[in-house]
Formats: C-alpha cells, structure tokens, sequence
C-alpha cells in the first residue's frame, strides 16, 4: 500500500509541473490537535459505530459504481471512502482554513464548544504516515442519486471549489482516552442557502460510503479516539 501512495504522488506532481502556475487566491489551513481522535465514524441511534470508513489504494469510483450496477464515467476515478476495519488505512485528520470564499471563521466556540471549519485530511497508511498528494474528503456527484464521500487532492484555491470539502468540526467531548467530534458538510458560503447533506455506511457487496442531501439517513459522520486490545 505504501508503495502505491507513492507512485501516486509522483503521477500527480508531474501534472502540476507541466501545466501553468495558478495566480488564484490560496486559502490557508492549518492542521488542529484532535486528542488522539483519528478514527471516522458512521453511527446510527442503535448500533455504534455502524461504520469506520477508509480508503484502500485499490477501491476506487469506478469499483464503487461497477458495484452498484452503474455505468456512469468515473472521471478522474478518485479512491472512494468505504466500510473499513481498524488499523487498515484509516486515518483521517482535521485542517482548520480560512476561506474568503466560504466566508465561516476557521475557528469559535458557540454555546462553549469549540468549533472548527474547514477540511478533512485522509492519510491512509501507515498510520499518521505522509500521503502524497495530500487528500480531503470530498463529496463527489457522479449522476442523479448516486454521490459518494471520496479521497481527492486537497483544493486551496478560495473559489467554489471548497463546497465539496469545507466541513465543520465540533468537539463533544474530550478527556483521557476520549476525543469524539462532531462532522457537518458545508456546502455553500456562510449566508447562502445550502442543501443538508447525510451519510450511509456501504453493504458488504457496495462498501462505499454514500451521500445523501436532504435524506436524513439516521447516521451521524464524525471523528473519535478508539481504543482497540
Ligand atoms: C485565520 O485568520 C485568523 C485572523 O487572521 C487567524 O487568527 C487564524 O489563525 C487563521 N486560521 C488559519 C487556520 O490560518
Ligand atoms: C484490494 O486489495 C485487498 C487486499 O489485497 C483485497 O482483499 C481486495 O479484494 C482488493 N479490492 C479490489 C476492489 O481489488
Ligand atoms: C442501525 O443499526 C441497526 C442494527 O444493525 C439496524 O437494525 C438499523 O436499521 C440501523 N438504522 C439505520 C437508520 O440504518
């Protein structure tokens, strides 16, 4: 697995020489302490968690759509968020960012919760290991009904492409070996309208995580510290 983060890497930053510099404002984002938290989860009301996602090098778009009988284009065929287990390359973290365009604060603290805006960092394996490019979870459309969480390069250009990866982040609790936050997508600028968007864990023949706007799936999306022996 490691091998492949790093072909991946190579591939994507011999495209970025060959085409021209971007003069686009940049947001900036720094990555915030989550007290040990770096497990994603999928909880329903009954059973929890419900799902751990992750990414593996090798489940992509096009696995996710052959899965559910779709012959839609995968595109660029990004890696796809799925049903995963513990310590299988699941490790995600929270960048706090500045956004002009999406105009949330990277950081307040309403009703005495701390709160952050803006990307989730999927570092795959090893654990906290480096991955390159650097990947957000991003909310994919690929046709009517069928939109994914997947693993893409991160975009710090301040435009519209934040939509599909501003999320907020909202600690609710911490202590020893305790660290669970709350995640919201945020699909458009502050003071604009904004669909709401929920999520569902994949089956076991469709493992991929799927989006759902305005469909409450009964899941909540969040980050936490898991304790496993
Ligand atoms: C965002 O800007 C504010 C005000 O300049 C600053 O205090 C904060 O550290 C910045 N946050 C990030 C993540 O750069
Ligand atoms: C990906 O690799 C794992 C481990 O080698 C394997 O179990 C799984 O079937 C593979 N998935 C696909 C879609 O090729
Ligand atoms: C939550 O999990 C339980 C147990 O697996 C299942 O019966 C129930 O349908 C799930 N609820 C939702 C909203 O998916």
């Amino acid at each position: 697995m490691y091998t492949s983060w790093f072909a991946l890497g190579i591939s994507l930053v011999g495209g970025a020489l060959a085409s021209p510099v971007e003069r686009s404002p940049s947001v900036h984002c720094s990555t915030i302490p989550l007290n040990g938290a770096q497990y994603l989860y999928l909880h329903n009301n009954t059973k929890n968690p419900t799902s751990l996602p992750g990414i593996e090098s090798n489940y992509t778009l096009s696995n996710a759509l052959a899965a559910i009988g779709s012959s839609a284009s995968p595109g660029d065929n990004p890696l796809v968020l799925i049903n995963s287990f513990p310590f299988q390359g699941d490790n995600f973290g929270f960048e706090a960012c500045n956004s002009t365009y999406m105009k949330f604060p990277s950081y307040d603290k309403p009703d005495g919760r701390n709160r952050w805006y803006g990307h989730i960092r999927a570092y795959g394996d090893p654990p906290g290991g480096v991955n390159h490019p650097v990947l957000c979870v991003t909310r994919r459309w690929v046709e009517p009904g069928h939109e994914f969480l997947t693993a893409e390069a991160c975009s710090y250009a301040d435009d519209s492409s934040q939509e599909t990866q501003f999320f907020t982040i909202v600690e609710l609790q911490t202590g020893f070996e305790i660290a669970n936050y709350y995640l919201g997508m945020i699909g458009a600028p502050e003071g604009t309208w904004s669909k709401q968007y929920y999520f569902a864990p994949g089956t076991t023949a469709a493992p991929a995580i799927t989006v759902h706007p305005e469909e409450d799936t009964g899941h909540r999306l969040g980050i936490e510290y898991l304790h496993f022996n």
